[in-house]
């Protein structure tokens, strides 16, 4: 596969994908400020190199919630993965045990989270959302732990889910509502990537989440994903009958400021997730990179910190190291390689930013991810 950096993994993906299915993938809320602002935040901060240091073997192992990962990034969760490759969530948590990592599957999966578990010989955590209620909540959490999660990773951020822009004029809720009448206009994007169309068709064509099995009715059906997220707000309050269902460690996604960072841990977070939600839900918030200071400041000695948003180079995983994250998730730079190719494209992805990561250790004069700190950059570039 001709793919040097994530940005060709893009590439393929819009060539195999519909459009309404890549831009899923690549859009963002609104006017798309912070999806933009959390790559530029990288891009602006500037290295303190030290050369001429000795060379050898480079060590990017973490320990992330007591367990060693072989790289300091994880796979993010990433709802209806399966849409953009058959069993693509399978996949993806394949590629990732194959690589030494973890992979965060999302309770908006189109694949058994049972299934998925057994995919991957590395650790794998679950994403909670409290759609379909609180029941439906309460029974996923018990299939996670009983198929072997170790985790339990709590999405704070969507209240509703924010306003793709993309997705509304590319017919996203007209196709997922099942009406041909209203699918008719918006087919043609479909129609015209055959080969997905193939892959899609071949692997079920399912539009339903298996790990949502709301009492009564079975599994949720996308067209109903819209309202459901609407009357599954998590709020503080919950985090009670959660930490009750689920005895393992607790990650809280979709921490931005000192005030939520200390809430979290206060309800017993082991890890906090520094994340905007890649920009897809209120735009206009900071950049995740610009907002990390803050939260390890506030509740670093007590939580591990992570970070997500806007990795797109493995010299970006090592800025955020230097600002004080423990690891990184990598949410859209493993979805371009799936919707591109599969379990190649995901091996591709993992590749590339693991390449880049020695590399820029090399070139840095650092030997391993754990010595990095804030001495390998110029605070000037980093205070905002
Ligand atoms: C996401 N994200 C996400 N987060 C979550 O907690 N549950 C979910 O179901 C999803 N679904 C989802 C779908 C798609 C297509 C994307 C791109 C993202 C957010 C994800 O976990 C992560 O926070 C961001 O992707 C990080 O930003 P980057 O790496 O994509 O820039």
């Amino acid at each position: 596969m001709n793919a040097v950096h994530i940005s060709d993994l893009r590439r393929l993906a819009k060539r195999r994908l519909p459009r309404v299915v890549f831009d899923y993938i690549d859009g963002g809320a609104d006017g798309e400020i912070t999806l933009r602002e959390n790559c530029t935040a990288f891009e602006n901060i500037r290295f303190r190199p030290r050369n001429a240091a000795a060379s050898g073997a480079r060590d990017l192992r973490t320990t992330v919630l007591g367990t060693t990962l072989e790289l300091p990034f994880l796979l993010a969760p990433v709802g209806n993965s399966r849409l953009f490759y058959p069993r693509g969530e399978c996949v993806a948590a394949s590629a990732a045990g194959a690589a030494g990592t973890a992979y965060v599957l999302s309770t908006l999966s189109g694949c058994r989270l049972e299934e998925v578990r057994a995919a991957t010989s590395g650790p794998a955590w679950y994403q909670l959302y409290l759609v379909g209620g609180r029941e439906a909540a309460t029974a996923a959490i018990r299939r996670a732990r009983e198929a072997g999660f170790s985790a339990l990773v709590v999405t704070i951020d969507t209240a509703v889910a924010g306003q793709r822009e993309r997705d509304l004029r590319n017919g996203a809720r007209e196709l997922a509502g099942g009406k041909l009448w209203q699918m008719l206009p918006f087919l043609p994007q479909l129609l015209a990537r055959p080969r997905w169309l193939f892959d899609f068709a071949r692997d079920g064509a399912l539009m339903k989440f298996p790990n949502v099995v709301v009492p009564g009715q079975g599994p949720l059906p996308y067209e109903d994903i819209g309202a459901a997220l609407e009357h599954s707000t998590v709020t503080w309050a919950d985090m009670g009958w959660i930490r009750d269902e689920w005895k393992g460690p607790i990650v809280i996604k979709g921490v931005l400021t000192s005030e939520d960072a200390r809430r979290a841990v206060d309800c017993g977070a082991e890890a906090i997730v520094v994340s905007n939600h890649g920009g897809r839900q209120l735009d206009g918030v900071a950049p995740t990179l610009r907002a990390l200071p803050e939260v390890v400041e506030a509740a670093g000695d007590r939580a591990e910190i992570l970070l997500d948003g806007g990795i797109r180079r493995g010299s970006d995983v090592v800025k955020a190291l230097c600002l004080g994250a423990r690891a990184v998730l990598i949410g859209r730079a493993y979805a371009y390689g799936l919707g591109a190719a599969g379990g190649a494209g995901v091996t591709r992805a993992i590749e590339i930013l693991r390449n880049d990561v020695v590399r820029t250790l090399r070139l840095l004069g650092c030997r391993e991810c754990s010595a990095l700190g804030p001495q390998y950059v110029d605070p000037s570039t980093s205070s905002g």
